[in-house]
């Protein structure tokens, strides 16, 4: 059990991380500039909001591409599937914020599981559209311990003063 553990969340960090590091990007590079450009979807709304913006996007992936280059040099990972993961990670999220803004949430609205999932969703999607190869075990156990972890982490950085609302 803490052999799946322990290789789960050493595949998925270069996603934690590439979703993580936004949050951090932001804080000390202040507001960057929206992935949509701020502009709106045909119902009016955002396409994606203020809260996607290139530098999160670029910063975050060139984060989990860090992390990926560690893990492969202590032979825990592949560069190639961790870059894979942590682009997938900040499609997903984007993916997440498109569907939130649809459904009329404002930037930073929480919807319970899709805020927690989206980015581990992408980066699973993208990794399997890729390498056409994941375990059902470690799949089934990240989306299972996601939500607990990304929720005690945004706990954690509303604490630290990173983030302004605590999900
Ligand atoms: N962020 C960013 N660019 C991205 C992703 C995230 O700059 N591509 C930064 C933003 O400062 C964002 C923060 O990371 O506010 C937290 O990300 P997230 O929770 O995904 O965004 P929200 O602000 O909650 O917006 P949304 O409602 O669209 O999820
Ligand atoms: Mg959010």
């Amino acid at each position: 059990m803490f052999g799946l553990l322990y290789r789960a969340l050493v595949f998925i960090l270069p996603a934690y991380v590439a979703n993580g590091a936004p949050v951090v990007i932001g804080r000390l590079l202040g507001d960057g500039h929206p992935i949509d450009f701020g502009k709106n979807f045909f119902d009016g709304r955002r396409v994606l909001g203020d809260g996607k913006t290139i530098e999160g996007f670029v910063g975050g992936v060139l984060a989990g591409i860090v992390v990926a280059t560690v893990l492969e040099e202590w032979g825990l990972h592949s560069l190639f599937g961790g870059s894979v993961l942590s682009i997938g990670a900040l499609l997903g999220d984007m993916v997440g914020s498109f569907i939130k803004r649809r459904l009329g949430y404002k930037r930073g609205d929480p919807i319970f599981l899709l805020d927690q999932l989206d980015f581990l969703l992408g980066a699973l999607g993208l990794y399997w559209l890729v390498f056409d190869d994941i375990e059902v075990e470690i799949f089934v156990l990240l989306v299972l311990i996601t939500p607990i972890l990304h929720i005690a982490t945004n706990v954690g950085a509303y604490y630290l003063g990173l983030k302004k609302v605590p999900w």
